[in-house]
């Protein structure tokens, strides 16, 4: 199947599906100090919808999914959907984006369900201030995860961290420091205006740019998705910079998302929405052409908070 083009060209071969928007973890700038109200699991959509959307995806010319929530770990069913998901023809990659804390407890079936590839979300190495950002969360418990993905077989697994002005912007050497002998990509996250952290003052938000002049050591090294890579020269692992709000990569733009709820987005940062609950797979394939049809060109965050009317948790980034 060939990939659908929007109206800039853009060929869209990439599906991000979030399967729950409730998490294990607080982290302060995503998720409200409470935590989410669980909605009736009628709203959501079931293990079966969610395989079926992603078949109507492949149908679009799909060809790589990622699972994200919340975190998709605490979702009931999580390694059928894996399963599920891995086994449609033409999907060539399934990716996950967790926390780590249920690694342990899940690396070995998400491997043998067919995942290829995890993110491991980590803004910290500090005991204290892992806790504090994420409220109610461990460090060990995130290391234990990456080491459990590790034991799993897993290969390419990278780390992503948040960079926060004045939070872990002091730690960034340090963080820098896990590529010396780990064979992984590291990459910093420019925080975006989205849901929580939206009203946060402008110190908080900090470019990307700030990594390299913490780290003049790193050289360039080309581009991995939407991730600029960097290097220590003689070092195993490689640094990567997210930047969405410096350098807008909106341009080679590759992926539409699906909330847990059954709604495409054409773009993270619009409002707009497109409902595929109580479709079959032909009424969800027009659903998913409509909304790349509409696809925007580009985001206004330098300008604006995002236009999203959801927060983080419920997108999955
Ligand atoms: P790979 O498949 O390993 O390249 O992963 P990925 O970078 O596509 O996925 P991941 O979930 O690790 O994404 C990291 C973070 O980058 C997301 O959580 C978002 O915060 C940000 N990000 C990813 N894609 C986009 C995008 O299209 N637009 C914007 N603004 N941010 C994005
Ligand atoms: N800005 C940038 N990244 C964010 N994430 C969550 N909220 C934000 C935000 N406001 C990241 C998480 C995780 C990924 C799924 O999204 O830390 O790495
Ligand atoms: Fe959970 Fe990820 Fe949000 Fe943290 S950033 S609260 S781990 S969904």
């Amino acid at each position: 199947m060939n990939p659908l083009q929007d109206t800039y060209g853009r060929k869209i071969t990439y599906l991000r599906i979030s399967v729950t928007d409730l998490c294990n973890l607080r982290c302060v700038y995503c998720m409200p100090e409470k935590g989410v109200e669980k909605r009736c699991h009628t709203d959501m959509m079931s293990v079966e919808e969610i395989i079926r959307a992603v078949e109507a995806s492949a149908d679009c010319g799909i060809t790589k999914v990622r699972i994200t929530g919340g975190e998709p770990l605490v979702r009931k069913g999580i390694v059928d959907i894996c399963r599920g998901v891995s086994s449609i023809p033409g999907i060539e990659e399934v990716c996950l984006t967790t926390n780590g804390v249920l690694l342990p407890k899940y690396a070995q079936q998400l491997k043998d369900a067919g995942v290829s590839r995890l993110n491991i979300s980590l803004d910290t190495l500090d005991p204290e201030k892992y806790a504090m950002l994420t409220r109610v969360g461990k460090l060990d418990d995130a290391l234990a995860g990456l080491e459990a993905a590790e034991k799993a077989g897993f290969t390419g697994t990278k780390i992503n961290a948040v960079l926060i002005g004045g939070i872990n912007s002091g730690e960034i050497r340090e963080l820098v420091g896990i590529t010396k002998d780990k064979e992984i990509d590291f990459r910093f996250i420019e925080l975006m205006p989205i849901g929580e952290c939206s009203s946060w003052d402008k110190e908080r938000f900090i470019p990307g740019q700030t990594v390299l002049d913490a780290v003049p050591e790193l050289v360039e090294d080309g581009m991995n998705g939407v991730s600029r890579m960097y290097r220590v020269p003689g070092w195993k692992g490689r640094v990567g910079l997210i930047d969405p709000i410096s350098h807008r990569f909106c341009d080679q733009c590759n992926r539409i998302r699906i909330t847990a709820d059954g709604k495409v987005k054409p773009c993270l940062h619009s409002a707009a929405e497109f409902d595929l609950r109580g479709l079959d797979r032909e009424g969800m394939v027009d659903v998913l052409r409509s909304a790349i049809e509409s696809k925007p060109g580009r985001h206004m965050l330098e300008e604006r908070s995002s236009e999203s009317i959801r927060n983080m948790n419920e997108i999955g980034g």
